[in-house]
Formats: C-alpha cells, structure tokens, sequence
C-alpha cells in the first residue's frame, strides 16, 4: 500500500519526501485555502518535489467547466491526476478526460455503490472518505472493506484510495483490508513512525554505550 500525505504545505511534503517513502500526494480546495497562496504555483512546486501522483482537484461543478478544467490540470505535470466529485456531472467530466487519455481519481465517494461507479467510469482512482464516514456515526472502514472485497470479486483495476484518515489504525486497517493508497494528514503520517517503546529503547542504548565508554576510558 503507497503512503500518500493528503496536505498542500511544501514543507510538510519536503519532510515525508526526505524520509523515502512519500508515494504521492492528494490535495483539495480546503487545504489549498489553508495555504494562502496562488493554486496553481502551490500545485506547481507539489508536482515537481513529488515523484509520485499528485491530486488536483476540479472546482467547477457542471460537466464541461469540470473536463475543461481537468484538461488544464493535468498538462500541469506528467504526475497530475485530475480529481472529480462523485456527482452526474463528475461522471460525465470524467468520461471525457478519459476519452482524452486523463487520469482521475474520484473524490467524496462513501459509498460502494458510488465505488462500483468510479471503476465502470473506468477512474483510476477512487477515494472513499473513511473519517467523514465515521463523523456522522457510520462505519468508514465497513465501507471501505466492502469496496476492497468488491473491487477483488469483480476484478477492477481502479485503485482503492483511502481517504479523510484520521489515525493510525486507519492506516492499518487499510492496509488490511487491500487498499492500494493510504492518504493522511502530516500528523498522521508522523505517529505511524513514533513508538515509545522505540524512544526508551534508543535511550537505553544511548545511556548504556556512554556507560561502557566511561569504564574503559577509566580503565586506560
Ligand atoms: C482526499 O483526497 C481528501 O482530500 C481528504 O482525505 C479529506 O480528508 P478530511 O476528511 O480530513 O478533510
């Protein structure tokens, strides 16, 4: 499963991209708001820094302002995949891009019925909101298991994005139940490396090779 940071801020994607295994990043409208800066040089600068696909999402919300748009994000990088709402009119946007050889990765998708439709559409991604889900009192990760089984039973080759993750075990859960991308805020991303058993541990050694150090040098 490919680790994808789900943020428009450089530096945090300079920080995952350093540690070797950032496979991509996912972006939206809110998180592009957060950064104060023109879209398209923040969507720029993330297609460059990252090696991997890149989400850019669509703001027009009828068919043709959604493919015409799409058009243009895409030629933004070879690694641009265009995002569309699960809607009728993201459906036909995509129908077009896809005529046009453009990837998309269908967004605000929390059922697996509208999964069932981002694979027929022929999306190459399909991004289920686990944490949305689980805010109104549903099961994200229900949802989510569905779709992986369903996607596995009918042999569809959109990949299984799992979005609006909130902590770890959604990371792992994910994992588990087959997605092939996992996308998560910077903070997420961060506690999957941290373990306190691993800092006492680091501790430990740290303290016992001084010790060790000490004694031979008093030794000498
Ligand atoms: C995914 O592509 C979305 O940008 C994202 O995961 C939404 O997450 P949120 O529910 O934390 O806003």
């Amino acid at each position: 499963m490919k680790l994808f940071l789900d943020t428009a801020s450089i530096e945090e994607i300079r920080t995952a991209n350093d540690w070797g295994v950032l496979g991509g990043v996912t972006t939206n409208p809110s998180l592009l708001a957060k950064e104060r800066e023109s879209p398209e040089s923040v969507w720029k600068e993330i297609l460059t820094e990252v090696p991997g696909d890149v989400s850019l999402e669509v703001t027009a919300l009828d068919a043709d302002g959604m493919a015409e748009q799409g058009r243009r994000l895409a030629q933004m990088g070879p690694n641009a995949i265009v995002k569309v709402p699960m809607t009728p009119a993201g459906l036909e946007a995509a129908h077009a891009l896809h005529a046009d050889g453009i990837r998309t990765n269908f967004t605000l998708v929390f059922s697996p019925a509208q999964a069932i439709l981002a694979a027929e559409a022929g999306g190459y991604c399909v991004s289920p909101f686990l944490g949305r889900l689980d805010d109104v009192g549903a099961d994200g990760m229900a949802a989510l298991r569905s779709i992986c089984d369903i996607y596995a039973v009918q042999g569809y080759d959109t990949n299984v994005l799992a979005a609006s993750l909130r902590h770890p075990m959604h990371v792992i859960e994910s994992a588990l139940a087959g997605a092939d991308i996992a996308t998560m805020p910077f903070a997420v991303f961060k506690q999957l490396v941290k373990h306190p058993l691993t800092d006492s541990g680091l501790e430990k050694f740290a303290a016992d090779w001084k010790a060790l150090h000490g004694e031979l040098e008093k030794g000498a």
